[in-house]
């Protein structure tokens, strides 16, 4: 298959993108799943937008023949994972993911043996490899549940994000071996404007996401999942809201509550968008009708590997 961009530029420009898609999804019995870092407009076509967890749930439950799983790699690997008899694409297979990246299973594999009496709990955002590795699977939602489920005297390996695994080890008081993974993404938001804005809007809440560096997450209010943060906007009275996550979100929180402001926290360096995912921000409407038109670029797994990346994901979705 030709490389991505070069089936873009052989698309016809007269083609109308929104119909063509809306007949492909059609035809094909599609349903697009949209993570909530997807630009405005792809969020807009999905049938469901969620966080991670709420994806997986809507990937494995659909009855629908294909998946058009706007997001990134592992997020569509996981989809495949749970929902074997689908076919599940990905618009650009491209759309990885730095924390998927930070923990070559080979060397997740040698940490385990040289620590045969702690168990693995692997965030989601990791390859199906790392997953079979794993004994526990958690999301940005549910990771202090999962943790909170393993027995106290249990010893835990966390990976692969540090940033997350510290924040549960202080709200769980649990102490973890931690995989020294990060999000390119959360990692950038910088302290220093965050104190400015904050003094700037006094009256702002600060709502962070749990990948973000721990001296980010000391000024945060709420930390949490894209979608409890989602949620703080529709609960908290506030009428301001300083994001320290991915700013995509920010379309859902506009849409729920217009008259409310949410001001993106910027990254460290503020003439790029580094506080935008360099990943997830590769799937265009084009990509999508590709995808659908061509069902590629497809997820396919070795079914040993499937069942081995299952059984902890399972452990994850059996706690509800
Ligand atoms: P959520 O679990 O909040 O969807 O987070 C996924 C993610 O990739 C955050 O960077
Ligand atoms: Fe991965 Fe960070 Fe992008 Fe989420 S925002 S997909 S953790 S690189």
């Amino acid at each position: 298959m030709e490389a991505i961009d070069a089936r873009v530029r052989a698309l016809d420009p007269r083609l109308d993108l929104h119909d063509e898609l809306a007949r492909l999804r059609r035809e094909r019995k599609a349903v697009i799943l949209a993570h909530y870092y997807q630009d405005d407009e792809i969020q807009d076509l999905a049938d469901f937008t969620g966080d991670s967890l709420q994806l997986a749930q809507a990937a494995r439950d659909t009855d629908a023949e294909v998946i058009l799983f706007c997001g990134v790699h592992f997020m569509a690997e996981t989809a495949k994972i749970l929902n074997p008899s689908r076919t599940v694409v990905l618009p650009d297979l491209r759309a990885g993911c730095s924390l998927a990246d930070s923990c070559p299973p080979q060397k997740l594999a040698a940490l385990k043996a040289a620590h045969p009496d702690h168990v693995v709990v692997s965030y989601i955002n990791c390859t199906a490899e790392t997953k079979a590795l794993s004994d526990w699977i958690c999301t940005s939602s549910n990771a202090r549940r999962v943790i909170n489920a393993i027995p106290a005297d249990q010893k835990i390996i966390f990976a692969p994000d540090r940033n997350l695994g510290a924040w549960l080890m202080r709200e769980t008081g649990r102490e973890m071996l931690l995989w020294q993974g990060s999000c390119i993404v959360h990692e950038t938001f910088s302290e220093r404007k965050l104190i400015e804005l904050k003094s700037q809007h006094k009256d702002a809440v600060v709502l962070a996401h749990p990948e973000c560096e721990p001296e980010v997450l000391q000024h945060a209010d709420i930390i949490g999942s894209t979608f409890a943060l989602l949620r703080a906007t529709q609960t908290n009275p506030a009428q301001r809201f300083i994001v320290a996550t991915e700013p995509g979100i920010i379309h859902q929180m506009r849409k729920v509550n217009p008259q409310k402001e949410y001001i993106p926290l910027p990254g460290r360096d503020t003439t790029c968008a580094c506080n935008e995912c360099p990943f997830m921000r590769l799937n265009t409407l084009e990509k999508m009708v590709l995808a659908l038109r061509d069902l590629e670029p497809r997820i396919e797994m070795d079914e040993g590997l499937r069942l081995a990346a299952l059984k902890p994901l399972e452990r994850m979705l059996a706690l509800g």
